[in-house]
Order: C-alpha cells, then sequence, then structure tokens
C-alpha cells in the first residue's frame, strides 16, 4: 500500500529582493512510496532535493500538485490541509530531520534527543534511559551527554540531529543527509538504526550523496537534476557496483 503519492508537484520561488526574479526548484515531480519502503534521494547540489522533502513535510508551500498521504486517519492532501492537520501529522507521525541541528541554547544534548519522546513517555526518567542509550550506541562521549550540543563538532551535533529525529520512531521519516560527517563506524550504527526503523514499519525518504550509505539503506532511488526526476529506478544487487 502507498504511504505517498506525488502528483505533478512544482515548486517556484518569487525573490521579491530580485524584482519578482523566479527560480524553479522543482516541476513535473510524479513519484509514489510504499509503506516501509526507504527511498534515497539523489541529484547534484541545488537539484531541489531539500526543496522536496520542506515541501511534503510543509516547511515550504507547493506551487502546484499534489502530495496525497496515508495517515493512520486516511488520505490527506499536505498541499491543501490545515495547519492544524499538519501540526497533528508532525506530533504524532511524520519527521524531518534537517541537514544540520538546529540548536536549542541551553538545553542538554539528553534533553534535545528526548523532546519528541517526551510528548508520548510520560516518565522523563525513562525517556531520558532510552536517550542515553541511543547515544551511547552512537557513540557520544557520556561526559556531552548533559553538556549543550551549541559547542559540540560536527559529527557530534549530527548525532544528536539523527537521535532525536528516530528516537520516536516516526511513521515517516524525511532525513537530509544523515551520514554527512560521520566515521564509517557510526555510519553503520545510524544505517543499522534507520534499517531497524523500517522493519519496524516506517517509511523513509533520506537524501545523501554517500554511495556507501544509499547502497546500504535504500530500496529504490529517486534522482533529481534541476528539480526534475531524471532515474527512478528500485535498487537490486545488480545495480550496486
Ligand atoms: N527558500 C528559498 N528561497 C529561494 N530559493 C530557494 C529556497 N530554497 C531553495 N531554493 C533554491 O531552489 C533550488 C534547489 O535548492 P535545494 O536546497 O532544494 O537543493 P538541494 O538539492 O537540497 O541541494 P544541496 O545538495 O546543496 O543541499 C536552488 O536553486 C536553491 O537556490
Ligand atoms: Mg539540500
Amino acid at each position: 500500500m502507498n504511504i505517498l503519492e506525488v502528483n505533478d508537484l512544482s515548486k517556484a520561488f518569487h525573490l521579491h529582493i530580485l524584482n519578482g526574479k523566479k527560480i524553479t526548484a522543482l516541476k513535473n515531480i510524479n513519484f509514489s512510496m510504499k509503506e516501509g519502503e526507504i527511498i534515497g534521494l539523489t541529484g547534484m547540489s541545488g537539484s531541489g532535493k531539500s526543496s522536496l522533502m520542506k515541501c511534503i513535510y510543509r516547511t515550504y508551500i507547493t506551487s502546484s500538485g499534489q502530495i496525497m498521504y496515508r495517515s493512520r486517519s486516511g488520505m490527506i492532501d499536505l498541499v491543501k490541509a490545515d495547519d492544524h492537520k499538519i501540526i497533528e501529522l508532525r506530533k504524532n507521525e511524520i519527521t524531518y530531520c534537517s541537514q544540520f541541528l538546529s540548536v536549542i541554547p541551553r538545553v542538554s544534548a539528553v534533553d534535545v534527543v528526548c523532546e519528541n519522546l517526551f510528548r508520548i513517555e510520560k516518565n522523563k526518567a525513562h525517556a531520558r534511559v532510552q536517550a542515553k542509550n541511543m547515544l551511547e550506541n552512537l557513540g557520544l562521549p557520556p561526559e556531552l551527554w548533559d553538556a549543550f550540543p551549541v559547542t559540540f563538532s560536527g559529527g557530534e551535533q549530527q548525532r544528536i540531529n539523527v537521535a532525536r529525529a528516530i528516537i520516536a520512531k516516526p511513521r515517516f521519516l524525511l532525513i537530509d543527509e544523515p551520514t554527512a560527517s560521520l566515521d564509517a563506524r557510526t555510519k553503520d550504527v545510524v544505517i543499522n538504526m534507520l534499517l531497524k526503523m523500517k522493519d519496524s514499519g516506517t517509511s523513509v525518504l533520506v537524501v545523501s550523496h554517500d554511495e556507501y550509505t544509499l547502497a546500504q539503506l535504500t530500496d529504490r532511488r529517486i534522482e533529481l537534476k534541476a528539480g526534475e526526476i531524471t532515474v527512478d529506478q528500485m535498487v537490486t544487487n545488480e545495480n550496486i557496483s
């Protein structure tokens, strides 16, 4: 069963500071996604990958087209859904993990990770134990668990960012470059965490430039070029060189 059907989506930006200059980030985007599938979204810098994720998450307003999402309570067009519905879906079903951690000042690493979990796990101590286990698996040194992530290295921040996105096991995950600044061991940990989520039914749209991550993780790849889909291909062993 499809969890997502994107029909004729386009997205243009009108830059008022440049006399209304129009930039077309996405055009004629059509694809569907099966429940439990992991799709890798690839393409050169500027090809529209993050814009597509943001249209689906509704950070960006889609210019035209439909984004039909099969929520637990039925099909819904994410382009047209009212803000309350979007907030509810973000709370209960859809998580977006951006390329970089937007650091929340004076909140410890553990509590940053726990934010989404606190909504469903009322026992805060129990939530923190889960977060610490996750940070331990991700190899984040224990002395950093109670520190503020603002001073963390790129790779440390990335681990916090991934952990907070997946700890509450969303039903649909949009994740941008989850392994970009990680060493090989940590990369494998993140890949295995995402595969475990897939096993429990999560559908994942992942942006990555990393061939190893894509090969390990994805069932299918969609490549964008200048805002259009140029390749939409199932990953088979023969496709992986
Ligand atoms: N908020 C915005 N306002 C204006 N233009 C934008 C905005 N967001 C994206 N764009 C433009 O849309 C195009 C696609 O950008 P996008 O960020 O989706 O690319 P990307 O494929 O994610 O690139 P990267 O691999 O570098 O992250 C680019 O030309 C970019 O300048
Ligand atoms: Mg991007």
